[in-house]
This record gives C-alpha cells, sequence and structure tokens, in this order.
C-alpha cells in the first residue's frame, strides 16, 4: 500500500520499448500501480539538434562506432529538473561499482534519472552534468538499459511500501558484508539430498545459529574480500586475529646443501617475531627447539622483558612468547591446531593461498609454521595440514630472510582487513 513516499524514476534511453515489460510485472509493476515508484522513460532523441534527430557522431581521433553527443544529452537532462532536484547517473563500464551500499543511497532519493548509453559511449563531457558513474560489472553490454533495470530493482525493492514486510530485504546477503544463508523448501528430500535436520526442528535460536553459520562459511568459501569486511565491520576480525599463531622451527629445518640440521636461536629473529605479533595482534609467538641451552636463553631473554622491562610496549609480545622443544609439542599444547606450512618452493599439491586461511582460523586455532636456516624439511611439511604458496614475483628471486617471509605473509593474511577498514582513515 501506498505510504505517502514516491520515489520518481527517469530513464534516459533510445529504446523506451525495452522496459515495457519490466515496469509493468511483479513487485516493481505493484509499486507503481500503488503510487509508490513513478517511472518515466525520455528519449534523447527528442532532444536531437537537427531534423534528422541525430544523437550521435564519429569519435574525435577516429575509432569504430559512434559516440552520443553531448549537447543533446545536457539538453535532455536539463528538461527533468535542476541539478538540486536530481540524482543524475550515467551507466557505464568506468564507473563506480554498483553495490548494496549505494542502492540504500539511492533508495532514498526523491528523483533519480538514469542516462544509458549506446554505441561506443557517451562524450565524455556530460560528466560535469552528472552525480553519479555506475558499473554493474567488468564486463561490456551493448547499451545502459540492462544495467538500469538491474539498479532500478535493487534501489526500488528497499524504499518502504514497496516489498512487503521491510525486514526481508534487511535480512538479505550483503547487509552485513556477508552473503546470506541457504534456503530449502519442500521436498525434504530430493536425489538422495536432505534438508538440514535443524532447520525442521522448530527451535528458532538453533535455526538462527545455524543459518549465522551458514552465512559466514558461504561468505568465507566464495567471497574472501566480502568476509574480510565483514570481520572489519564486526569486530569478528579482533577475534579471529586471536586464533593465529607465528611459530618458528630450528628443527627439523636443511642446510645449504639439503642436510636436516639444528640452527641456533637468533636475537634478530625473537625480536621481529615478537613485534610482528604485538602488531598483528597475534595469539602467541612460538619457538622451537631441541637444544634445552637453546631454549633457556629464549626463556631467559622473555624473563629479563617480562620483569625488568615489563612496562615497555614490547613486553606484552614476549608475555605471548612460548619456547617448546618440537613442533609436536606445540601441537599436543594447542589441542590439535591446524599447521599452515610455509616454504620457498611450490610446485605441491593442494597449496592454500592467504586469502584461504580465515577459512581455516575460522574452525580452529592455526599455526604459521616458519623453518630457520633453509627451511622446513620436507617431513617437517608433510606433517603440516596445508602447505601456502611461496611469496613468488615476475623477478622469480624469493631467497627472503625468514623474519621477511613472516611479515610478508602475515601483511598477506591480515591485511585484508587492513585495507577494507583502515583505523587512520575511517571511522568505525
Ligand atoms: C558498448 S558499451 C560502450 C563500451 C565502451 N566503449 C567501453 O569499452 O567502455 C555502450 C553502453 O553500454 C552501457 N554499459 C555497457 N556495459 C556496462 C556495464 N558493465 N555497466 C554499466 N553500463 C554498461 C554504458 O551505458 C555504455 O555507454
Amino acid at each position: 500500500m501506498a505510504q505517502g513516499i514516491v520515489v520518481r524514476i527517469t530513464v534516459v534511453t533510445l529504446f523506451p520499448e525495452m522496459f515495457a515489460g519490466f515496469t509493468k510485472a511483479t513487485i516493481l509493476g505493484r509499486a507503481i500501480t500503488d503510487g509508490i515508484v513513478e517511472i518515466e522513460l525520455v528519449n534523447p532523441r527528442e532532444f536531437a539538434l537537427n531534423k534528422h534527430h541525430t544523437v550521435d557522431d564519429q569519435p574525435f581521433g577516429g575509432g569504430p562506432g559512434m559516440v552520443m553527443q553531448v549537447d543533446v544529452l545536457k539538453n535532455c537532462l536539463d528538461s527533468l529538473g535542476t541539478r538540486q532536484e536530481t540524482q543524475r547517473i550515467l551507466l557505464s563500464p568506468r564507473g563506480v561499482p554498483f553495490s548494496q551500499k549505494i542502492a540504500t543511497e539511492l533508495s532514498r532519493q526523491p528523483h533519480l534519472v538514469f542516462v544509458c548509453g549506446r554505441y561506443e559511449g557517451v562524450d565524455a563531457r556530460i560528466e560535469s552534468y552528472l552525480d553519479l558513474e555506475l558499473s554493474i560489472g567488468d564486463f561490456v553490454m551493448q547499451g545502459g538499459e540492462v544495467g538500469a533495470m538491474a539498479i532500478i530493482e535493487a534501489v526500488t525493492r528497499l524504499i518502504p511500501g514497496v516489498l512487503g514486510k521491510l525486514e526481508s530485504a534487511e535480512s538479505e546477503s550483503f547487509s552485513s558484508h556477508l552473503l546470506e544463508h541457504a534456503h530449502f523448501t519442500r521436498p525434504r528430500e530430493f536425489d538422495g539430498s536432505e534438508v538440514p535436520e535443524v532447520l525442521l526442528s522448530g527451535n528458532h535460536q538453533k535455526i538462527a545459529a545455524w543459518r549465522e553459520q551458514d552465512a559466514t562459511v558461504a561468505t568465507l568459501q566464495r567471497r574472501p574480500k566480502l568476509f574480510a569486511r565483514h570481520l572489519a565491520a564486526s569486530k569478528t576480525g579482533e577475534a579471529l586475529a586471536g586464533k593465529l599463531h607465528i611459530a618458528l622451527a630450528h628443527h627439523p629445518v636443511k642446510d645449504r646443501a639439503g642436510e636436516v640440521i639444528t640452527t641456533s636461536v637468533t636475537n634478530l629473529d625473537l625480536h621481529d617475531m615478537v613485534r610482528m605479533a604485538r602488531s598483528y595482534d597475534l595469539a602467541k609467538v612460538w619457538v622451537i627447539s631441541p637444544i634445552k641451552a637453546q631454549r633457556d636463553k629464549v626463556l631467559h631473554m622473555a624473563k629479563k622483558w617480562n620483569q625488568e622491562l615489563s612496562t615497555h610496549d614490547r613486553a606484552r609480545g614476549w608475555q605471548n612468547l612460548e619456547v617448546v622443544s618440537s613442533i609436536e609439542e606445540m601441537k599436543t599444547m594447542l589441542g590439535q591446531p591446524a599447521l599452515i606450512g610455509t616454504s620457498a618452493a611450490g610446485g605441491r599439491e593442494g597449496m592454500v593461498n592467504a586469502s584461504d586461511i580465515w577459512k581455516i582460523i575460522a574452525s580452529k586455532e592455526t599455526v604459521l609454521l616458519f623453518g630457520s636456516g633453509w627451511g622446513l624439511t620436507e617431513t617437517a611439511l608433510a606433517g603440516c595440514d596445508y602447505v601456502m604458496n611461496p611469496i613468488l614475483n615476475e623477478s622469480q628471486y624469493n631467497h627472503l630472510s625468514v623474519r621477511t617471509a613472516m611479515a610478508v605473509v602475515l601483511d598477506r593474511v591480515v591485511g585484508p582487513l587492513v585495507d577494507s577498514y583502515h583505523p587512520m582513515t575511517q571511522s568505525p
């Protein structure tokens, strides 16, 4: 039912007939009948400046195709209202990617004007008379009409009164940077596939928990970058970062000739690990050495920082340091975590990338295991649950120090969180 809210939508198109079915069918058709939404189609040809009603011309500089003329489009836009009265949007593959957030903002505007390009596009000088350029994806369509329809569908369903219950739009995909949970209906069993038992339980709390878990896992698996935004926005990121550990094994590692050796702990490695753990909010730093004298040395350093230098910023990192004699001991202490080995060599089956690691962390404590010397032995890597793809760029040279490798890997894992929510530049 109409709530007295009317959103006017004008589509500037050379092919108004494309909108005939679109404006009549389903929910949008009903919103138009109910007087909530008004759609007006305007053909720029009516604003052509010559008797042939030409709207396009050849591109300056040559090249194939025609370009829609700026003067014709400007006249058309001027006929629709002032800049203040209208929100003018050009459909363009060069535009800002359309999103649910933009849909929400547009649903609050009283008059939206969509300009649909055709041919090679529009004369770039029209930009000064526009508010927004939107792309609906990294592909090229024949014209802006289908894009305008997609945006109109996404926007109008958010206008109060258009959908039966506003909640049905609020809980959907992207509303909290998560994809929506899966849906099921009758039959309960189809081709051997059953509806999850919990959805038949009638227990609303359990159903809500299942849905939240399903949405989280689906987002992690299908859209890792979107998941990173969810983490940043929801503070789940902090909880998950608290499950990520780094470990440095001094045994079993290789020497230059590939022999299995035990390396010495180094001051630099220890300090850098502790500092990284502080910067990236890691759970713990694990130092692994089978030699007691070496372990004692590390414990002595940790004690010094924890006692004499306890007020220092770095001391908190030292408090989270654990010293163990073997990888096995660490695994036992952590209750069998997910162990992710690292290596400068690739070519193993099923290697994981940094973006896969959040999926692993979501289910259990996770350790990124590094080897000193010439790296972890084959046996050590074979004992890991996963091995990460090596850091490798065009140069093909990747002999990084273990400290540098740790820093790069950590930034690849935790970095997307910082990218999508930078504490210095964005408000929460
Ligand atoms: C054939 S396309 C022009 C493509 C242009 N020459 C280019 O390479 O970017 C014609 C019109 O279709 C619309 N269009 C095509 N793909 C689009 C997309 N992904 N998002 C939004 N509009 C699109 C735009 O209005 C564009 O001006």
